[in-house]
């Protein structure tokens, strides 16, 4: 089983990170394929804690190649700041790979993210404001720059001459914005260039070379199903595909390259910014605002704090079908045993129909009304369990319900956020 992909089966943040580190030591290479700095991915090993934006969360082990793809946008300033910060925490990043095809977010996509959601008013999508968005839709536009045009002055002083002319306008005329001058940027991205020169590479190239010699790949998804450009809830969503098919455009190796599709997903939910939440717990009810406090849930790239609500098992079937999960990774288990009870939703309810999969018409699931099952709480501390027998009676049968509602097995349990506290169950790579 040479390669596998993770992905986040939820709405993001649900501890890929985590698993990321812990199983890398498995793989050759960890390879971002999409989204950017948007993303905010926690590492704690060895009593070290990483927040990673960009970087992949194999870092740590000196064995690994970390590698960033060509579906991932690059914002080479906050790129440069998280290479600065893993030498200074004593990791080398060295062997980082960059593709040469990934895009640049660009100075102005960070004053269009803002603007953009200004103008969006009330119906704003809750951006992280790090230019996604954006620099996407410069990629989709034909008008976006790559890493490789910063490696040829020439071409990189015509790229932004040509797309400065159509951006200044935007940023001037539309949104009141100042403006930028050619000379300006170059010299900005002069340093940006020697900095990161010597990683950038032909991603797909090596990769597919790389499967062809027995190498093993794991595929780092960002962001979560339910934000994935195509398959989450549009128009709250990113603006890439986080779900596993991306790893394939996002990496350049083909489909038939990848054999696990491993998803993770929170004992509960959670979900930054805005858009529809069947689950949702209110911030104040007793159960929301233990879930926030003892999960910590607030964002590792903004601050601002999650929303909170229950396991909800209709969108754990819709990760499985749109990702082909082979496994699932519940994590944060040991959050739940501050609960007296727990409810998992097992369908939803919208004027007198049942859904028992995702409706496929968007506004039905922002009116879905869940229906839910209650299962009793554990009330022990399980952060130190490292075995499926050792986990209370209770949090076997809701571990064991989860798995029956997805119909894949829950191959992995997280008990707390150290790479050590985790259940492995059945998870093999060599
Ligand atoms: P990611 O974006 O999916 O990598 O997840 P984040 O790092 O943004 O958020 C997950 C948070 O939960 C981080 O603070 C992790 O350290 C923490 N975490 C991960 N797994 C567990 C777990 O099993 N239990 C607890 N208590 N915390 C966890
Ligand atoms: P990780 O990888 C949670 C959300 C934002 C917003 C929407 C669009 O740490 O799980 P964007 O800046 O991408 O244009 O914002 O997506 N979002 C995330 N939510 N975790 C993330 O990444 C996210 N990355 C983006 O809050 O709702
Ligand atoms: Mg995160």
């Amino acid at each position: 089983m040479p390669s596998t992909v993770l992905v986040g089966a939820q709405w993001g943040d649900e501890g890929k990170g985590k698993i990321t580190d812990l199983i890398a030591r498995d793989f050759d290479y960890v390879v971002r394929f999409q989204g950017g700095n948007n993303a905010g991915h926690t590492v704690i090993a060895g009593g070290q804690k990483l927040a990673l934006h960009l970087i992949p969360s194999g870092i740590m082990y000196p064995e690994v190649t970390p590698v960033i793809g060509n579906g991932c946008v690059i914002d080479p300033a906050v790129l440069i700041k998280e290479i600065e910060m893993l030498e200074r925490e004593g990791f080398s990043t060295q062997r980082l790979l960059i593709s040469g095809n990934a895009h640049l977010i660009m100075p102005y996509h960070l004053d269009l993210d803002g603007a953009q959601e200004h103008h969006l008013g009330s119906n704003e999508i809750g951006t992280t404001k790090r230019g996604i968005g954006p620099a996407y839709q410069d990629k989709a536009a034909r008008s976006g720059i790559r890493v490789q045009d910063m490696l040829d002055p020439h071409i990189f002083e015509l790229k932004v001459t040509t797309a400065l002319r159509e951006k200044n306008a935007l940023l001037s005329r539309v949104y009141g914005l100042p403006t930028y001058s050619t000379a300006q940027i170059c010299e900005r991205f002069e340093p940006y260039t020697e900095r990161i020169r010597a990683h950038v590479t032909d991603v797909s190239h090596l990769l597919n070379q790389k499967l062809r010699n027995g190498k093993y790949i794991l595929f780092e998804g960002a962001q979560g199903t339910l934000l994935d450009l195509d398959h989450g809830t549009y128009p709250f969503v990113t603006s890439s595909s986080c779900t596993a098919g991306g790893a394939a455009t996002g990496s350049g190796v083909g489909p038939g390259s990848l054999h696990k599709v491993l998803g993770i997903a929170k004992a509960y939910i959670t979900r930054v910014g805005s858009g529809p939440f069947p689950t949702e717990l209110a911030a104040d009810s007793e159960e929301g605002a233990t879930l926030r406090r003892v999960g910590g849930e607030f964002g590792v790239t903004t601050g601002r704090p999650r929303r909170c609500g229950w396991y909800d098992a209709v969108v754990a079937r819709y990760s499985v079908a749109v990702n082909g999960l082979t496994d699932l990774c519940i994590t944060k288990l040991d959050v739940l045993s501050a609960l007296e009870n727990i409810k998992i939703c097992v369908a939803y309810e919208y004027q007198g129909q049942r859904f028992e999969t995702a409706p496929g018409q968007q506004s039905v699931f922002h009116h879905a009304v869940p229906i839910y099952e209650e299962m009793p709480g554990w009330h022990c501390d399980i952060s130190m369990c490292r075995t499926f027998a050792e986990l209370p009676g209770q949090a076997q049968d809701y571990i064991n319900r989860l798995e029956e509602l997805a119909e894949v097995p829950v191959n992995m349990i997280a008990v707390g956020p150290s790479r050590e506290q985790a259940i492995v169950r059945n998870w093999q790579v060599r």
